[in-house]
Order: structure tokens, then sequence, then C-alpha cells
């Protein structure tokens, strides 16, 4: 029985394989693996630090209200701009929790939606300003399109695409309807993290040159956990897919203090992956030797480590593991000239002359003070009390909103959205050629010199 399997496992990875090498358009160039990039179409321009009308009362439709989903709405309800004007999700019952939500807050119910395709419809009302998407991945790049496509502002959750031709649709759709599409990154949002990007633009830590970011969570037990996820799709994508299926929380804030698409750009990739132990260790010992979970195939490594090289001769490292028994670990590096900060497993900040030390706790608490973003500055205290992974998510809703309100720029961008999300595909393509280099596209196709820094306009 067991050489049975084996054998399908063989099959089976070696047709995701050629299937993959198909669906991309890439060429062996040199020893790196080059990807085609399609022109911009003649008359369509960029869509860096796009204004957009301003908008007094953000009226929003949720599309997802799993996990994810309802406690967003539950965060909206402390957003006093902004009117929750859709609840959709395949599960009657979801959609049924958050109007609670609504009435707990004294808001008026919103209309509700709970068929599959209902958001092509939601993505067509002519009195909806965002489109908020918290579904399993396999919708999120087709939800974002027709919402732009529709002249919707719309922001969803992580990652916003798993394919390379999802990430130039959502880029073209973007610049065609001249709309936001804003990734649901909050990681960047954190308070470290936000911290510590101010300290890398005031030039604390000197020029940076190295940066690390990781998603470490032990998410065995959810997976198998029938209730949880819905239809265990997280299960389903471990199954099927290799590489790193959750880059961006690792890399949203180090690319943002390394000025990714404003002054320097992701240039290639190469990622190595160990094999699947994990999730089989676990389902024999949890349901038994001979249980179809134990004898199912997961195509997913437990670890994989990426090591991304940019224009301007930096690097960044990018881990992922969902299913190795360890503590909770985003890493969070900033590696400069004159300082490093860390913030797992515990938060350090280290300074020349004597960056062989970390600062002693009191210093480090004065320099987050004093370097505290102004952004936390103003949400904060509001952030820790509303709450979402101790505030960040908060902190990320009130940006966007107020940037919507105010006709600004959003702080993360459709490019960001792609960059961050395209190390899905990118990093499949360099684990099936045995960790060969891949370049990595241009999203902004030529502009990612025009901006020297992100900024949060206030
Ligand atoms: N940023 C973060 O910190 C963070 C944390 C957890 C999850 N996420 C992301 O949020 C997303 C959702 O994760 P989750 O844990 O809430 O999963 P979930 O399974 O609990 O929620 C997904 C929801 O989508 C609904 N859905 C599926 N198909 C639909 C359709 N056709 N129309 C309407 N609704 C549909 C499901 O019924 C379910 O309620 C994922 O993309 C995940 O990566 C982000």
């Amino acid at each position: 029985m067991n050489n049975i399997m084996s054998k399908v496992r063989k099959a089976f990875n070696a047709l995701m394989c050629s299937a993959l090498i198909t669906l991309c358009s890439c060429e062996h160039n040199n020893g790196i693996i080059s990807i085609k990039t399609p022109p911009r179409p003649n008359g369509q321009t960029d869509v860096l630090e796009l204004r957009c009308e301003p908008i007094d009362t953000v009226r929003v439709a949720f599309i997802g209200l799993g996990n994810r989903g309802v406690m967003a709405v539950d965060r909206f309800c402390y957003l006093p701009t902004t009117k929750i004007a859709v609840l959709c999700d395949v599960q009657p019952a979801y959609v049924q929790r958050s109007q609670d939500i609504l009435k707990e807050h004294n808001i008026s119910p919103a209309l509700e939606f709970t068929q599959k395709d209902d958001w092509r419809k939601i993505c067509a009302m002519p009195d909806i300003d965002l489109v908020y998407v918290c579904t399993d991945w396999v919708l999120h790049a087709p939800i974002a399109v027709e919402a732009l496509n529709n002249g919707k502002h719309v922001a969803v959750e992580v990652p916003i695409a798993t394919t390379l031709d999802e990430c130039w649709q959502i880029v073209e759709a973007a610049e065609r309807n001249r709309r936001h599409c804003m990734m649901l990154e909050n990681c960047n949002y954190d308070f470290f993290e936000l911290a510590t990007l101010n300290m890398a633009q005031k030039g604390l830590l000197g020029e940076l040159v190295h940066a690390e970011g990781a998603y470490i969570h032990d998410l065995r037990e959810l997976s198998f956990d029938s209730t949880y996820y819905w239809n265990m799709w997280r299960l389903k994508e471990n199954s099927i897919k290799k590489g790193n299926l959750y880059p961006t929380h690792g890399l949203g804030p180090i690319a943002h203090a390394m000025n990714i698409h404003r002054g320097d750009k992701m240039n290639y990739l190469v990622c190595v992956a160990t094999d699947q132990f994990g999730l089989t260790a676990y389902a024999k010992e949890k349901y038994g030797e001979q249980s179809s979970q134990a004898l199912q195939n997961y195509a997913h490594g437990d670890m994989s480590t990426t090591l991304i090289r940019t224009e301007k001769g930096k690097t960044m490292l990018i881990q992922h593991d969902v299913v190795s028994p360890r503590p909770y670990d985003r890493h969070h590096i900033l590696s400069g000239t004159k300082g490093f900060v860390q913030k797992y497993p515990i938060e350090g900040i280290a300074l020349e002359p004597n960056a062989h030390e970390f600062l002693s706790e009191n210093q480090l608490d004065s320099l987050l003070q004093e370097y505290e973003h102004p952004i936390v500055t103003e949400v904060g205290e509001q952030a820790k009390s509303v709450g979402g992974h101790g505030g960040m998510d908060f902190i990320m809703d009130y940006r966007l909103i107020y940037c919507l309100n105010n006709g600004l720029p959003l702080d993360q961008d459709v490019y960001d959205a792609v960059e961050w999300s395209s190390l899905v595909p990118l990093t499949q393509l360099s684990l099936l050629h045995n960790g060969m280099p891949v370049e990595i596209p241009d999203f902004t196709r030529g502009a990612w010199n025009k901006l020297s820094t992100v900024t949060y306009y206030q």
C-alpha cells in the first residue's frame, strides 16, 4: 500500500511540476530563469502615488466572513466614516454572525448575499466604494480584478494572487481603471515594525544592507480542523503546492524599509526547501498510521528559505513554516551600516559604536518612544483597545479609510501587493529547478526609481 502511495505521490509531483512550467511564461537564460514582462498597453500609465477623489463615507462590501472577515466587520464598526453596506459569505450563518455584530453596535443591517457567484453582482453595484475581500486564496485575484473593472477600490487579504498571470491581471486592472488596490498586509502596521521603519527612514541604522522576515506559525491543529478553515482550504493548498505559500507577512515590512520599487527593486530570488515531514508525522500520531490524513500526499516542504538580491546590491531572507512545533516567529530583522534591529524572539536594537551588544531594556524603550511612528501616535491607543493582532489590524483599516476619505495615496499600492505575493509562484519555480535563481518582475515596468521612499500620508 505504502509503495503504491509513494508512486502516486511521485506521479502527482511530476504532474504539478510540468503544469507549473507550462503556465509560466519564462525561459532559462545564463543560469537564471527569466520571466517575461507584458508590455504596458498604449496610453496606460503607472499608478504610483495614485490620488482619487475623496470619499466622505466609504460604502464597504465585505466578501468572506470567516475567521478573518468577521473580525474586520467588527473593526469597521469603530470607523465612523464608513458604511457597512454588504455582507457576503456562502455560509449564511456567517452572514448572520456579522449582522449580529452590527446590531450590537446599533448599526443598521447590511444587504446580505450567500450565493457563490454573488461577488460578481456585488462588484457591479453602483452604491459601493470599496470591496473588502477575506475569502480563501483562490478568489482573491478574480474578485480584485472584477471590482477594479467595475470602478471600485479594493482591499484584499494576503496573498492577493497566487500566479504571475493573476499578478499582471491585477496591475493592468488597477492601471486601466485608476482605482486603488491594496493588499491587507497588517504586519506593516505593527508597532515595532512602524517604529523601526521610522528609524530606517531617519537614518538611525545607516544604509540598510540586509533584512529578514518570516512566517513561522504552527498551524497543524487548525489545518486539520474541518470546522476552522472553510472546506479545509489551507490543508488543500499545502497538499498541492510547493514554495512559500504565505510570504507577505515577512516580506511586507522589510520591503517598505528597504524602499522596494521606491529607489530599489527586487531582482531575483533563490528558494530551497526541506521535504515534507511535519503534516504526515502529525497526522500519523493524531489519526493513526493508516488514516487517510496520514496517507495523503502533501507537496509542500515544511521549511522554505528564500534569498532575494536587489538592484542596489542588498539581500533579503524570507522563511515559511506552518507545520513545525516551534514558537511563532516573523523574524523582522533590519541590518544597516550603523545598526541592527530584530523583533523575534525578543525585541532588540544594537547601534554603533557598540553594536556587539543589544541596547539595555531602558535604552530600547526610550528609542522606541522617540521613534514612535506618527500614525501610532495618532491612533495607537484606540487601536490597542479595538484590537486585532494587538491593534495592527485596526491601524491598517483606519489608514485605508483615512486615505480614501482624504483622497490620499494608500500606504500600500498595487505594486506592493503583487511584488510581495509574486513570491508564491516564483519560489515554486525556483524549487522545481533545484533552487535555480528566478528573476522577479518589475511590476512598475520601469518606474521603480521614480519615488525615493514609502510615504504614509497624513
Ligand atoms: N492578515 C492576517 O493576519 C490574516 C490572518 C488570517 C487569515 N488571513 C487571510 O484571510 C483570508 C481568510 O482566512 P480565514 O482564516 O478567515 O479563512 P476562512 O475559511 O475562515 O474564511 C474564508 C471565508 O470565505 C467564504 N467563502 C468561500 N467562498 C466564497 C464565495 N464564493 N463567496 C463568498 N464567501 C466565500 C467561506 O465561507 C469562509 O467563511 C485568507 O486569505 C487568509 O490568508 C490573514
